[in-house]
């Protein structure tokens, strides 16, 4: 059992990891403190670092001052009103209008394997790989337990946490804040790892040393955002690659969120993780309960590297579900950028002919297919194929790209609704708004309100009787704007606060019930590019629309920032036509090929109006995918360099589970003056092994790989490209 509870004078949690470990003391007064999370202990362990002997103690009561210790206890979840005036974890208000709350230890349970999160994503795993511990606590004022969760994932060095709140009075009791995890310790000089951006520049890393008071990333945006990500990393200052000691949280939700670092005048640090208090309340009547979504931690003591792969072994082998995620995904072409809204069966046959002669696999056609959208300012809701561009029809088109030898996908956007369509003529209260108050457009569209069962049941037919009318094998789900003017017709007054959490729900049961009935479709999520990239949606699709920039160069600080966390076969990253549609930029086709194969790879172009000699490079771009994508899907990931650090050139290598096999991407995004080599120490080798680099007669060592580097020659050029690919010689 990786969790323990030790009872002698004191009274422990131990949770081990293969390289961790995590302690949870009781105290005296019964308040549960957090003792430590860092590198594994093996020997016995002690609750002194609670401190709870120590002062702040006033002499004239001869007894601890309560406020003076709550200010400071290393709490394990943290309540607010009662002493405690760092960030609170969890606010509920009762009938008489109070929020304090208290929590005490009550009782435990640990077994083997985990339970399901209901309505929730969350992460599985058997009874041989995890085990769960569920501390009760109490506040026997408001007659609330709260559950506290640790699943403890031994081999990937992963502790998740999740919180549930039950009422067991009589009282009605409005909970207004209810984080899922909490990490109070000691600043050991940390500096704080966020990914940050925009639209078409998602999840570029963000470090910065931690000042007193609060730090922060949030979303109240209704998804997890372009701008930030729902992740936070303490780092200690050294802390590189490959060594140092680093704390990740990751937030399994697709909705508002916060992740804060707060620097007390003690110096310690509290992190929290949850869903944003900011418009969240929600109503918790007698005997009800709440389930908070899930966070993943993972502490590494050998530097950022180790925690990345931590991170991407989980979500490979306990959160992603879909029958495709150990699969090659056939190779996509996809119409947006080829063709925007000016298409019909024609042009798409034409471009699934083009694209079968040279390797590609399946055709998906995006956006402008239905209702009589050929521009983006109506139509959404109408999932009626527009016949005027669908000649024949949806099943016709389908069966002709299968005729051609391609599978065929489809776009959708069934959250929205356009003022200009028939379901907003005849529902208009089905678009959030509050009442009164004209809601603002984004992409001159609403959002559907999915806190209410008879639009998701419309939202649900709609699709899948497209899905039922014809062969398709993929759908990319997309959500092209972000939620503002909150209302709802069909909430009561008391609860219209639950709107941004049920949106979210709403979007889970809709995923949930379209993979039940079709459960072999490949699902990509999708939100305005990359706006939705976020662990709960990986519980649905194997894969994400990473950005909607494609160029090369942008994308290489938006795959390092997602790759940080994510694993390479969930990042959506495609081939595009240059001058890039973003950028403006001309990139080598080549290099635009080697950076979208570190993910699930396809093309966003029109085939048959590229340059002829960009057209002839895709067969070999195709037998680089299908020679390399087992290992890209499955290997361990390391990043060597980074263009956003050195402004120059950019690196990241992939190494098979044996060592037996390394493929090395080197990007030189700038090219200098008499400097046509440049040395890069690979990781995760085997030192005692020599391993061949494949197409020469160069053998290296190892260790020498490692230690003294790999010598990248004779690469004149901007926006230059390379693999390596190395193999161990037996
Ligand atoms: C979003 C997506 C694009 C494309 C368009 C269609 O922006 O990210 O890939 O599907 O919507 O409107």
């Amino acid at each position: 059992m990786a969790i323990r509870f030790i009872e002698n004078d004191k009274r422990i949690f131990r949770l081990d990891t293969d390289d961790s470990t995590y302690l949870i003391g009781i105290c005296r007064e019964g308040y549960l403190g957090h003792i430590y999370y860092g590198d594994r202990l093996y020997g016995e362990v002690d609750d002194y670092l609670l401190r709870t002997e120590e002062a702040p103690y006033t002499p004239s009561i001869n007894k601890r001052d309560k406020i003076a210790f709550l200010d400071s206890f290393p709490m394990e979840f943290s309540t607010g009103g009662i002493g405690d005036f760092r960030e609170s974890c969890l606010k509920v208000r009762n009938e008489g209008g109070n929020s304090g709350c208290e929590l005490f230890f009550h009782s435990y349970n640990i077994y083997k394997g985990k339970k399901k999160l209901e309505g929730l994503p969350a992460s599985f795993g058997n009874e041989n790989e995890v085990d769960t511990l569920e501390i009760v606590c109490e506040d026997s004022v408001l007659k609330l337990r709260v559950i506290l969760s640790y699943s403890v994932f031994e081999k990937e060095n992963v502790i998740t946490r999740s919180v549930r709140l039950e009422n067991k009075g009589n009282e009605k009791l409005k909970i207004e804040k209810v984080y899922s995890a909490c990490l109070d310790m000691d600043n050991q000089d940390f500096e704080m790892i966020s990914l940050c951006g925009s639209w078409e520049r998602e999840r570029h890393i963000q470090r910065v040393p931690l000042h007193y008071g609060k730090q922060l990333v949030s979303s109240i945006r209704g998804e997890s955002s372009h701008q930030e990500h729902p992740f936070l990393a303490l780092a200690t200052k050294e802390t590189t690659q490959t060594q140092g000691r680093i704390y990740g949280m990751h937030f399994v939700y697709s909705g508002n969120f916060i992740a804060q670092a707060e620097l007390t005048p003690y110096d310690s640090i509290r992190a929290v993780i949850g869903i944003n208090s900011e418009e969240f309340s929600w109503n918790l009547h007698p005997g009800e309960s709440f389930q908070a979504p899930e966070a993943v931690m993972v502490y590494s003591g050998d530097g950022i590297g180790k925690m990345t792969r931590s991170y991407h072994t989980f979500y490979r082998k306990h959160l992603i579900r879909s029958p495709y995620k150990n699969k090659m995904r056939p190779i996509l072409i996809n119409n947006w950028e080829a063709t925007f809204f000016d298409f019909d069966s024609e042009k798409l046959l034409s471009i699934a002919k083009e694209a079968k002669k040279y390797g590609i696999e399946m055709l998906v056609m995006d956006d402008g297919w239905f209702g009589k959208r050929n521009n983006d300012n109506c139509s959404l809701g109408d999932w009626i194929v527009n016949t005027d561009k669908i000649t024949g029809g949806l099943k016709k088109l389908a069966d002709d790209v299968n005729k051609i030898g391609l599978k065929f996908g489809i776009w959708f956007e069934p959250e929205m609704i356009s003022p200009d369509s028939d379901l907003y003529r005849k529902h208009p209260d089905w678009a959030i708004a509050i009442k009164g108050r004209e809601a603002a457009l984004s992409r001159q569209q609403y959002v559907l309100d999915l806190s209410r069962s008879e639009i998701r049941d419309y939202i649900y037919e709609a699709v899948a009787s497209i899905l039922r009318s014809a062969n398709i094998f993929y759908v990319k789900w997309d959500m092209n704007r972000q939620l503002s003017d909150l209302g709802s017709s069909y909430l009561d007054a008391e609860s219209q606060q639950e709107l941004f959490h049920r949106y979210v729900l709403g979007v889970y049961e809709l995923q949930e019930r379209l993979l039940t009935e079709f459960p072999y479709l490949l699902l990509e999520n999708c939100s305005g590019g990359g706006a939705r990239f976020d662990p709960g949606m990986l519980y649905y699709s194997p894969q994400i629309w990473c950005s909607d920039d494609s160029d090369a160069i942008e994308r290489l600080a938006i795959q390092e920032g997602t790759a940080l966390i994510y694993p390479l076969s969930v990042i959506g990253a495609h081939v595009s036509d240059c001058p890039s549609h973003s950028v403006g930029r001309i990139t080598p086709f080549e290099t635009r090929g080697h950076v979208a194969l570190a993910g699930s790879f396809g093309y966003e172009l029109d085939i048959t109006k590229i340059p002829k000699e960009d057209r002839e490079q895709i067969p070999n771009q195709v037998e680089l995918y299908h020679k390399y994508n087992d290992l890209i899907r499955e290997g361990d990931y390391y990043r060597i360099a980074s263009y956003r650090e050195n402004h120059l050139y950019d690196c990241w290598s992939v190494v098979s589970e044996e060592k037996e096999e390394v493929l090395v991407t080197y990007v030189q995004v700038l090219a200098r003056p008499n400097q046509r080599s440049r040395r890069i120490l690979l990781q995760g080798l085997k030192t005692e092994s020599y391993y061949w680099l494949e197409g020469t007669d160069e053998i290296y060592t190892g260790e020498m790989l490692m230690n003294a580097g790999f010598l990248i020659k004779g690469l004149l050029g901007d926006f230059r490209s390379r693999l390596y690919h190395f193999l161990e010689k037996k």
